[in-house]
């Protein structure tokens, strides 16, 4: 049904066109008067075997929407009724803005790939958190992604950043902070130990300034070598991180299958989707093997159920998906859950196979 049709219909249209009219179409779709209950029902399995305790939050189940698909906090409780546990908005930046010139975003569909430049585009702070503030969410938990400016200088990123957590502090559940995303011009020099030591440092104080504190998760890289992967890991150490989300998009245009001229043409953008499988899961051994108890969201080419099990399995805590919820369509996160109630348990704080 979804590739027959709807995906059909979407893919014929220029990417981000067919972003905007599937947002338009979820809408009329849960306006219609019964039909976000029979969605709901249709969305989600009943029975144990998906709940998952994680940041001092209860998930209803492990599976996110990333963040970038929904920048604005247009449909929070429709993602909840799609089947989603949870859903990261953003990247949000203090004031709105426009994102670099269409078309920047770009289907590859013989790699089942997106490359993206959007470039932040957002409606700003105080229009996501008023947003967030009148939205519904039943059992959704909501994390705000979160990022800088484009005219913002790196040296005053840290007050984008603090601006950013003040105003969302109140509506969401987590933080996720952005320093990873290709597309804004120097913001992945915020990943060097100096400044993002730093940042986290300042977001951390106040932090701990407030009656409770939230946690706070940094989003890195998959283009990061080991080094500096082991000093995210000291980072998140000394700072007191709540965790990581990894991966981003990547810049590398390695193994696609798509023509090399076609994918020149397209320019500069982050990858993301099926190229992004391996490298995604590698990042994920890696920081697992060093940090066995460490709060982690693998994110980055998971396009079936079969790929998600294999991230939870190789330590992932929870898992979330862009590119595949756009190839695969509104049942992954069915498919995914029935998948993990099928395959793994939970024992030691840990998904382990075998059920
Ligand atoms: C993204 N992603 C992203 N990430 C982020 O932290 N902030 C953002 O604003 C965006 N925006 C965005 C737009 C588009 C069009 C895409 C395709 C992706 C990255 C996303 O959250 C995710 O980390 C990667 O896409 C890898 O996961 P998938 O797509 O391979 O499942």
């Amino acid at each position: 049904m979804w590739k027959l049709f709807i995906r059909a219909l979407l893919f014929r249209l220029e990417a981000e066109k067919a972003h905007h009219l599937t947002f338009k179409l979820l809408r009329f779709w849960f306006a219609i008067p019964g039909l976000r209950f029979l969605t709901h029902r249709a969305h989600h399995l009943p029975g144990p075997g998906l709940e998952r305790e994680l940041l001092g939050l209860k998930f209803r189940n492990p599976v996110g929407l990333a963040a970038g698909f929904d920048k604005n906090g247009l449909l929070i409780r429709e993602w909840g009724d799609l089947g989603f546990g949870f859903v990261e908005v953003g990247t949000v930046t203090p004031k709105a803005q426009a994102g670099n010139p269409q078309p920047r975003l770009f289907r590859l569909p013989k790699d089942q790939a997106i490359i993206n430049r959007m470039g932040f585009n957002n409606d700003g702070l105080e229009v996501l958190a008023g947003r967030l503030s009148r939205a519904k969410r039943g059992r959704l938990i909501v994390a705000g992604n979160i990022g800088k400016n484009k005219d913002t200088p790196n040296a005053d990123a840290a007050s984008d950043y603090e601006k950013c957590f003040h105003a969302l502090f109140a509506h969401v559940d987590f933080f996720v902070v952005n320093v990873s995303s290709p597309n804004t011009p120097g913001l992945r020099e915020l990943q060097e130990k100096g400044p993002l030591t730093a940042l986290l440092q300042s977001l951390q104080a106040l932090n701990a300034a407030q009656p409770f504190q939230k946690p706070i998760l940094l989003k890195i890289a998959p283009d990061l070598t080991d080094s500096q992967l082991d000093d995210i890991l000291e980072i998140v150490a000394t700072t007191g991180l709540a965790g990581l989300v990894a991966t981003n998009t990547t810049i590398s245009r390695d193994g696609l299958a798509t023509d090399a001229a076609q994918v020149a043409g397209i320019g500069a953008g982050g990858l993301s989707g099926a190229p992004l499988r391996a490298r995604s899961m590698e990042v994920l051994r890696y920081l697992r093997a060093r940090a066995p108890k460490l709060p982690l969201i693998s994110v980055g080419g998971i396009m079936t159920a079969q790929d998600a099990v294999d991230r939870l399995a190789a330590g992932a805590d929870l898992v979330q998906i862009y590119t595949g919820f756009v190839y695969g369509g509104a049942y992954l996160p069915k498919r995914i859950c029935r998948a993990v109630q099928k395959q793994l348990t939970i024992d030691n704080g840990q998904w382990t196979m075998g059920n």
